[in-house]
């Protein structure tokens, strides 16, 4: 097992030497955005520095902006698994989810249904409820509410001769389970349904292989995994060619470039591409051995795994001692392969809101309310109530800063009702 140096991650991120009321900011809010190393910034101004410029035109900074374009597209293509061609940049995971799902619906006809599930962001949700307009219908796949995992058995009931589509997530971005994603598709393809998965908050924590998955199409976000605000979407080369998206005419027919509407965040996916490396270094630095990019950023969720795991078993185990705390979801260790360490926790006596302000002038931020899981924090009685309180870790994260945390909720406790 290769181990991960945490002594040479925590320089690479600035953001980490914020102070707030005296202390070192402790970042547990990964889920909703993670920070970047320095070299993320520096590709950014880089790019603007010496890069700036549109496609394809006939001079120096247009033809390095390409350049710049085609290295980001092979990045991800390394992470994901993929052809450069598979893999189309869009502003976010929500903007491209509805800009394929408009795609799709051309070739939907009403009465076809489509699967979501209640454990899944509403991104990975509202753009599938949208065509419903087209006379589609759409399914929910319930979860097992004691343990936050999804119920496969209703996932098999919901899937029917007129599935098209089954829409479901790698990882909750509020409970952390990962879900059986290999299985999922494998189901969708039974029913000769096309398989599309939200890895937005799997991509941090976990090796991504679609080959591997068969899935149709996958989603993820690089500020969830050390880059820039932006999103990525695979999608097979097959259905990337058969679909049509809504483009204008002069622009690009080739893939992916004809699924990319409009100018890109070029710096954005400058960032990305330093993002991957940054990754793929740290696998290099775990695994020396390793020769392609693929395999050290395998090799970095070699490392990244064993130890989030440690951190999150250090978590959850000091916060079920905590009078009066709810944890949801996956809480024993010897399950701990089937999460990510992302925590959601209700304590009697205190709203979320009231929790994330208590532990954010203490320079502990976390989030509370449903991170838009909302079907998820509605299933389980939550919502009305102001949600959850969720602790997200990520590989810059370390013991000592868990153990903060939980001494602060412990300090709340002996002060609080
Ligand atoms: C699991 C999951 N899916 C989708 C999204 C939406 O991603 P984006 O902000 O890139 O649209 C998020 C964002 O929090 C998420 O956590």
């Amino acid at each position: 097992m290769s181990t991960l140096d945490v002594d040479w991650v925590r320089p690479q991120f600035p953001a980490l030497a914020l102070q707030v009321n005296g202390r070192p900011a402790v970042y547990f809010d990964g889920p909703g955005g993670t920070q970047v190393p320095q070299r993320v910034i520096d590709a950014m101004r880089d790019y603007l520095t010496s890069s700036n410029a549109n496609t394809h035109g006939a001079f120096a900074t247009s033809r390095r902006s390409d350049e710049v374009i085609a290295q980001a597209h092979a990045a991800m293509a390394d992470l994901l698994g993929c052809d450069a061609a598979e893999v189309v940049f869009g502003p976010n995971m929500t903007s491209l989810t509805f800009i394929l799902s408009r795609a799709l619906g051309r070739e939907l006809a009403p009465g076809d249904e489509i699967v979501v599930t209640r454990l899944d962001h509403d991104g990975n949700v509202a753009p599938w409820c949208a065509l419903e307009a087209r006379g589609c219908r759409v399914r929910f796949v319930d979860i097992n509410p004691s343990d936050c995992t999804l119920d496969m058995a209703d996932l098999e009931r919901q899937i029917t001769p007129r599935t098209r589509l089954v829409a479901a997530g790698y990882a909750s971005n509020a409970v952390g389970t990962i879900n059986d994603v290999g299985e999922i598709v494998r189901l969708a393809h039974t029913a000769g349904a096309l398989a599309y998965i939200d890895a937005v908050h799997y991509a941090p924590h976990g090796p991504i292989d679609v080959r591997r998955l068969e899935c149709d199409f996958l989603v993820c976000s690089p500020y969830k995994f050390f880059g820039p605000h932006s999103g990525v979407l695979y999608g097979k080369r097959e259905h990337l060619t058969r679909l049509r998206p809504y483009k204008v005419r002069p622009a690009a027919e080739e893939n992916p470039y004809r699924w990319e509407s409009g100018t890109q965040n070029h710096e954005g996916q400058a960032g990305v591409l330093a993002a991957v490396d940054y990754l793929a270094e740290l696998g290099r630095r775990a695994s020396p051995s390793v020769t392609s990019r693929r395999a050290a950023l395998l090799a970095a969720y070699d490392a990244i795994r064993p130890y989030e795991r440690g951190l999150a078993e250090r978590l959850i185990s000091g916060l079920l001692v905590i009078p009066g705390l709810t944890c949801y979801g996956i809480k024993e260790p010897a399950r701990f392969a089937q999460r990510v360490p992302t925590v959601a926790i209700r304590i009697a006596g205190h709203t979320p809101r009231e929790l994330a302000s208590y532990l954010g002038e203490r320079g502990l931020f976390t989030w509370d309310g449903n991170y838009y899981a909302l079907n998820l924090s509605e299933r389980l009685g939550v919502e009305a109530s102001g949600g959850m309180l969720r602790i997200g870790l990520v590989h810059y994260n370390t013991a000592e800063e868990v153990d903060r945390l939980l001494d602060s909720l412990h300090e709340l406790r002996r002060s609080g009702p």
